[in-house]
């Protein structure tokens, strides 16, 4: 099959098109031919060697953990999936993902795909997007910073207020907030602390929040990382499918351009996502 690897860690120019055997799936496993690919910065991340003390990888490594495709062929052990269902996953970041025609998943870790999406639009949507909608399905009011360009789109999506981050300092604006949800660190997640109430809770994506300071300020803190998860994304599904979560695609590539979707991925401002469109 084709694919994109790396054999090291580096520069975009580590992106390399070159055929490998197609993929056996084993007990528990099942077989995904891949119709699209989601680039995520976590891509990136990998790619250049940032979290290599967390995630153990060996090379050559596929990269690419956001597919959605069709189920070829079920492993032992699998009873959920069945040959010819049309699926998306975040699947296990540990293994070769889904810049390739054919991909191994665990079947805990694949769902079926929204109804209503094709496979281009069944990768779901930055992270920023998603949240702000999933927000409003649990009745949040919900602030938002982003720049000029971004601001219609997120009033589409349902933020209640829109901060221009590039032109005023939203913890001077952010009224007093239950949760933060911080996709930025550094110094964004710093100045963060400001905008919460008593009680309030600083969740980062990006990097663990001082204990420190939220005992010092009477704050909670929280790092998450995502964990591939069958039913949360049967739920994701769901609320697709009933109108109340939309995904944006921005850029739409061939798998031989995954070079030119990392560096736009890098530059951090993309409004949704970034596809490899494999099928
Ligand atoms: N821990 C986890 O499990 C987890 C999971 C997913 C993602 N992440 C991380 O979360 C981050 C975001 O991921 P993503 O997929 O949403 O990235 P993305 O698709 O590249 O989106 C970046 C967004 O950030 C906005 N932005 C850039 N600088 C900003 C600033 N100073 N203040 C406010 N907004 C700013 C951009 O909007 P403008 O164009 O308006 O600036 C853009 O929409 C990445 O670092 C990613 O690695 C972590």
């Amino acid at each position: 099959m084709h694919c994109v690897c790396i054999y090291h860690y580096g520069g975009p120019e580590m992106l390399t098109c070159t055929e490998a055997p197609r993929p056996r799936c084993g007990p528990g496993e099942v077989l995904v031919q891949v119709h699209a690919a989601g680039v995520n910065p976590v891509d990136w991340k990998i790619r250049e060697g940032h979290l290599k003390e967390q995630l153990k990888h060996t090379f050559p490594l596929v990269l690419g953990w956001d597919v959605s495709g069709a189920i070829t062929e079920t492993g032992p052990g699998t009873s959920r999936l069945k040959t010819g269902d049309e699926v998306f996953s975040r699947p296990d970041l540990l293994r070769d993902g889904a810049y390739a025609e054919f991909i191994v998943i665990k079947e805990s870790e694949v769902a079926r795909k929204p109804r209503t999406l094709d496979h281009v639009h069944a990768a779901a949507g930055g992270v920023g997007s998603l949240a702000v909608q999933l927000a409003k399905t649990r009745g949040a009011y919900v602030v938002a910073t982003a720049s000029a360009r971004n601001h219609d789109y997120l009033r589409g999506l349902g933020a209640d207020e829109i901060i221009d981050y590039e032109h005023m300092r939203f913890e001077d604006l952010a009224p007093a907030m239950d949760v933060v949800l911080d996709t930025i660190g550094g110094d964004t997640q710093e100045r963060s602390w400001k905008t919460l109430k008593p009680g309030g809770i600083l969740v980062s994506l990006v990097s663990p929040p001082s204990t420190d300071t939220a005992a010092k300020l009477g704050l909670r803190q929280a790092f998450v990382f995502v964990q591939p998860h069958a039913a949360q994304l049967e739920a994701i599904a769901d609320l697709v499918d009933a109108g109340k979560l939309k995904s944006n695609v921005e850029t739409i590539l061939p798998l031989s351009e995954a070079k030119r979707a990392h560096v736009l991925s890098q530059g951090g401002h993309t409004r949704g996502k970034i596809v490899l469109q494999i099928v």
